[in-house]
């Protein structure tokens, strides 16, 4: 072993550089998809990566933490201050497991959890039959509106006074709009539930004061830090100092072994950067670059669930301007011409998870590479051609070159993927 990636190992050398490439050449609109600085990605590539240290600053169950121990120190006390926040821990290794221990900090399995519906915008980890939360515990769900897209809070309030979940979720994984936390908290309230919101997809706007916080209304507040927050993959959870020692045994010793100090480091970057004033700049950027994105494209004809959005991305039911036209077929279409989003399900979805009839387009990765509305116009006239007419092969390979154009206008990580 040489000690050097390229020639120990250049199957995964040549991986990682095209996969850089690949960002680089691409329109990457995955919601819960965004590009971290070098410092970030520094952080995560350290020696931090060798080290034990089951338990919390201070308290470990091995021997040589000091370092350690400051990466993660930093890492809550910016956490807290980001999301003005009593108790923060940094340990989870995702969102799901971070939902997991607050589950578990609050709950007893099979008792009963109200959450959002998979298929109207909520999340595997909200209730789902296929995942541990819907095998572990009782499940109700709530959806939005038939004809507004929007959270129906009135079967909310009526779910819970009927069914009396011990706990209720609010948050959601393709919903673009406001959520009404403090309603939430009303609601959890008067059934004598906790409220547990899980904020993956928008803290990058509630630490910036894009959306309004949770932090004051739920028990406690779960999140990825890898969105809108512009951090490592990874997890983390909030809460008032009441609920800070539950938390932290949820998370270790009852659900995880030792922390990933390396993430731990690089989520301390991330939250150092999103405390400075340009990441505030950022955050109201995503969001009017996915107002711009969605305008251009209702105006093109395309059916936005809820009409619009607040957030960092829109969600498009494609039945009533594309009636034939799959989700999988648009992914896959929009995919050759280099443009990257997801299949969705939508409200009253027809078909199944694995085909669909929508499609999730966020804005946070490509704000990031510093594109705006200017940008955002001309993408969304890019998807009407390509999904217009998704078995012209030479439109598709127009639209692909002038997205690799527009690309190398706005070059990513030029250093790693061998462009100059
Ligand atoms: C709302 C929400 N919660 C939790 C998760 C799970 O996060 P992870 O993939 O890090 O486990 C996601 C992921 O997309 C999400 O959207």
């Amino acid at each position: 072993m040489n000690d050097d990636l390229r020639d120990d190992d250049p199957q995964i050398f040549n991986a990682i550089i095209s996969e850089a490439a690949r960002q680089g050449d691409v329109l990457e609109m995955i919601a819960s998809e965004n590009f971290v600085s070098r410092a970030v990605m520094e952080a995560m590539g350290s020696v931090m990566t060798n080290k034990y240290a089951e338990g919390l600053p201070g308290r470990r169950y091995y021997g040589g933490c000091e370092h350690v121990d400051i990466a993660e120190d930093l890492a809550r006390e910016r956490a807290k201050k980001l999301f003005v926040a009593e108790h923060a821990n940094v340990q989870p290794h995702s969102g799901a497991q971070a939902n997991m221990a607050a589950y578990f900090a609050f709950l007893d399995g099979g008792e009963k959890i109200l959450g959002m519906d998979l298929s109207h915008g909520g999340h595997l980890t909200h209730g789902s039959p296929v995942n541990f939360s819907g095998r572990l515990f009782e499940v109700v769900a709530y959806g939005v509106g038939k004809e507004d897209g929007l959270i129906d809070y009135d079967l909310v309030w009526d779910k819970a006074r009927l069914e009396r979940p011990k706990m209720i979720i609010a948050g959601a994984s393709a919903y673009p709009r406001m959520i009404d936390f403090e309603q939430f908290a009303q609601i959890a309230r008067e059934v004598d539930a906790r409220l547990l919101v899980d904020m993956a997809h928008i803290a990058g706007l509630v630490a910036t004061g894009h959306h309004p916080s949770p932090i004051p209304y739920a028990d406690v507040t779960t999140t990825t830090t890898h969105k809108t927050l512009r951090g490592p993959r990874g997890g983390l959870i909030l809460c008032a100092e009441e609920n800070a020692k539950s938390i932290d045994k949820s998370v270790f010793p009852f659900m995880q072994g030792g922390p990933l100090m390396h993430v731990i480091a690089a989520k301390a970057v991330a939250f150092l950067e999103a405390l400075q004033p340009e990441f505030t700049l950022y955050s109201g950027q995503v969001i009017s670059n996915a107002k711009a994105l969605g305008e251009r494209l209702g105006n093109h004809g395309f059916h936005l669930v809820s009409g619009g959005t607040d957030n960092h991305l829109i969600l498009l039911d494609l039945r009533p301007s594309h009636e034939d036209l799959t989700g999988k077929e648009a992914e896959a279409v929009l995919e050759e011409a280099g443009i990257t989003v997801n299949k969705n399900t939508v409200p009253q979805e027809s078909r199944s998870p694995f085909v669909t009839s929508g499609l999730r387009i966020g804005t946070a990765a490509l704000t990031s590479r510093g594109m705006s509305e200017l940008e955002m116009t001309q993408i969304a006239d890019w998807i009407y051609e390509v999904l217009s007419s998704p078995t012209d092969e030479s439109k598709i390979q127009r639209v692909r070159g002038a997205v690799s154009e527009l690309c190398s206008s706005f070059p990513l990580y030029p250093e790693l993927s061998g462009a100059t």
